[in-house]
């Protein structure tokens, strides 16, 4: 009797083990390449919430803290680089994209995961968007507190993208970002306030929730993206030198004839309004458009969408208008774009796809 009871508790202990075995083998591999920012910051106490010095935590420290992770996927962190985001350029943006490029590739990596500083985090999300050929999801991340403070919000931040990146379901939605429980498109989030951990949002609204690991997906995306995009990192070696300047009362054309001269292929004018350009400073664009340099209307106006022909003539001038980007996306986009094209009837159709 008790040698029978021995093997059934064995052969019990060894189905339990089989099925965390399989289990454990099932997990999606996540890689997380961290690139510095708050998510990696520390301050001196646990009371600096918005004082601190950003990109200092290495990514293996950051994983150490963190072993809920592993209930969601396997995880290995590659440290890409280790500064503050507004001082990314496109150097960082065409390491960071090669290196994605290359890992998407293996079959052993089923998603990826992107630690970023918040303040250009929304224009290497919208790069990767463009750039990136893969369906696997590819989730952008960081936080608005170190974690040395109270209440931060980096931990959880983190744990939602490695949890959005091992999901089936959030592959082919182009690449995301996930920041207070929202699911956030790469393409439409902008940061929208500089200190509180509401602070990435979409005029069109988050694609969907993360709340404890599980996905709650309420729209998709409709403009190109990652596999459908005609554009790729594997084919750029640099980007496009392309400007903002910005619209505003009293301005006048010193800084934009300074940026006009500076061999940029594209200068972005952030207007007011519906990207509205000051009566003295159309001629200042104009004679940029006349050295072959194009110009891209956008607006300083956080949500809408820039008309074509409203109150300047883009027909006539042979100006672009930027749809919905705002000026630093609209940047973005015509980095890329011209990798491909110079000619301006062509961005527009790129403006108005991507
Ligand atoms: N220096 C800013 C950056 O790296 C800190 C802001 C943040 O990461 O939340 O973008």
């Amino acid at each position: 009797m008790k040698l029978k009871l021995g093997k059934l508790v064995a052969g019990m202990g060894l189905a339990v083990l089989a099925t965390f075995a399989s289990a454990q083998a099932a997990k999606p591999n996540v890689v997380i390449l961290a690139t510095g920012g708050t998510i990696a910051g520390a301050g001196a106490s646990a009371l600096n919430s918005a004082t601190y010095a950003a990109a200092k935590v290495p990514v293996d420290k950051l994983l150490a803290g963190l072993p809920e992770l592993g209930n969601v996927a396997h995880v290995r962190g590659e440290q890409v680089s280790q500064i503050a985001s507004e001082s990314f350029t496109n150097d960082n943006l065409l390491k960071l994209g090669k290196r994605v490029s290359a890992l998407v590739k293996q079959p052993d990596v089923d998603g990826i995961v992107v630690t970023h500083g918040t303040d250009t985090l929304e224009e290497t999300a919208y790069f990767l968007n463009l750039v990136i050929r893969t369906n696997k999801p590819i989730v952008v991340v960081g936080s608005m507190r170190p974690g040395t403070a109270l209440s931060a919000d980096g931990a959880l931040n983190l744990f939602d993208a490695v949890s959005v990146a091992a999901s089936k379901d959030a592959a082919g939605k182009g690449v995301l970002v996930t920041m207070n429980d929202e699911i956030q498109s790469g393409r439409d989030v902008s940061k929208t306030i500089n200190i509180k951990t509401e602070a990435f949002k979409s005029q069109w609204g988050p694609l969907g929730m993360v709340v404890e690991g599980n996905n709650y997906w309420f729209r998709a995306p409709v403009k190109r993206h990652t596999l459908q995009s005609e554009f790729n990192i594997d084919e750029m070696d640099a980007l496009a030198p392309v400007e903002v300047v910005y619209g505003y009362g009293n301005v006048s054309r010193t800084a934009l004839d300074a940026v006009g001269k500076s061999g940029i292929k594209a200068l972005i004018h952030g207007g007011t309004g519906n990207g509205s350009v000051a009566d003295r400073i159309v001629p200042a664009l104009q004679d940029v458009r006349a050295r072959g340099i194009q110009v891209i209307r956008s607006s300083r106006v956080a949500d809408g969408f820039v008309l074509r022909n409203a109150e300047q003539p883009d027909d006539k001038y042979d100006w672009v208008v930027a749809h919905d980007l705002n000026p630093q996306k609209a940047r973005i986009l015509a980095a890329v774009a011209m990798t491909k094209t110079l000619d301006s009837k062509e961005l527009q159709r790129i403006f108005w796809q991507y």
